[in-house]
């Protein structure tokens, strides 16, 4: 199995030592990016990636490797400490440059594990935000473990290694879980948002050249029969809505 592993601390102490004992769990290959160290310039809000397409943004050289390693990978883990009870501005500086995914999602099949350390506040929102964020990459299934490290000893090593287990035999069982229907409901915004007649290009291009507009979701997640008249249902609505 590959993991990518999207390091948003800026320093190797508490959230890193979470990911040094989740490792222990997990089989394969890491690929380790740490964003302090790619030097992504701050978004600059041209919109180029949503409106034109993801080649058209000023940092297109910064982030289009990193974004390429995330494809390659089986599963993602992304981490932050929590600053200002939110994430990093490095995660969140790499979120923004993403955001076209949430318009043109491509990870469909993988799992992603969300590591979260804080002093005390904020960690149960700010894996949350992240959470939300990689299902709207269409990630299939996130794993969380968030932590506040306070003075005591928070490398609780028993609790990193259950959910490190669960996330490891996940990944590599390659099931698709079902999505949850939110997920579905923003699969039929996106897919219908192509139908508009007067589309974002770069996003209609991606939806019909990749085939999806011709699924209830993924082709590569099985729906049950509800999700799939949900789906259906949302669909038109959507289209008429948007
Ligand atoms: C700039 C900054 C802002 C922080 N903001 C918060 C915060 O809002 N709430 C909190 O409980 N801890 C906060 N912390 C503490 C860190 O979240 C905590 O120490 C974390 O475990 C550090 O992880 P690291 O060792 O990977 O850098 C902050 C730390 C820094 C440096």
């Amino acid at each position: 199995m590959r993991y990518v592993i999207i390091n948003g601390s800026p320093r190797k102490k508490n959230t890193w030592a979470v990911v040094e004992q989740v490792k222990t769990n997990l089989n394969g290959e890491f690929d380790e990016i740490h964003l302090a160290k790619e030097n992504i310039p701050m978004c600059v809000g041209c919109y180029n990636c949503i409106l034109k397409g993801e080649k058209y943004c000023p940092h297109f050289d910064k982030v289009s490797p990193i974004v390429e390693r995330i494809k390659k990978a089986d599963a993602i883990i992304m981490t932050s400490p929590v600053y200002a009870m939110n994430v990093t501005a490095l995660l969140k500086n790499f979120l923004d440059h993403t955001a076209y995914l949430f318009h043109r999602p491509v990870c469909f099949t993988k799992k992603a594990m969300v590591i979260v350390t804080t002093a005390g506040a904020g960690h149960k929102k700010c894996a949350k935000y992240i959470d939300e964020t990689l299902r709207h990459w269409g990630v299939n299934k996130v794993y969380k473990y968030a932590v506040a490290c306070g003075g005591k000893d928070f490398l609780d090593k028993k609790a990193i290694d259950k959910i490190a287990v669960k996330f490891s035999k996940d990944v590599e069982s390659k099931k698709m879980h079902s999505p949850k229907l939110n997920d579905v409901i923003f699969f039929d915004v996106w897919k219908a948002m192509a139908f508009k007649d007067n589309p974002i290009e770069a996003d209609k291009e991606f939806w019909f050249e990749t085939g999806l507009v011709n699924y209830d979701f993924s082709p590569d997640v099985k729906l049950g029969i509800f999700k799939v008249l949900f789906s259906k249902i949302m669909f038109r609505i959507m289209k008429k809505v948007l």
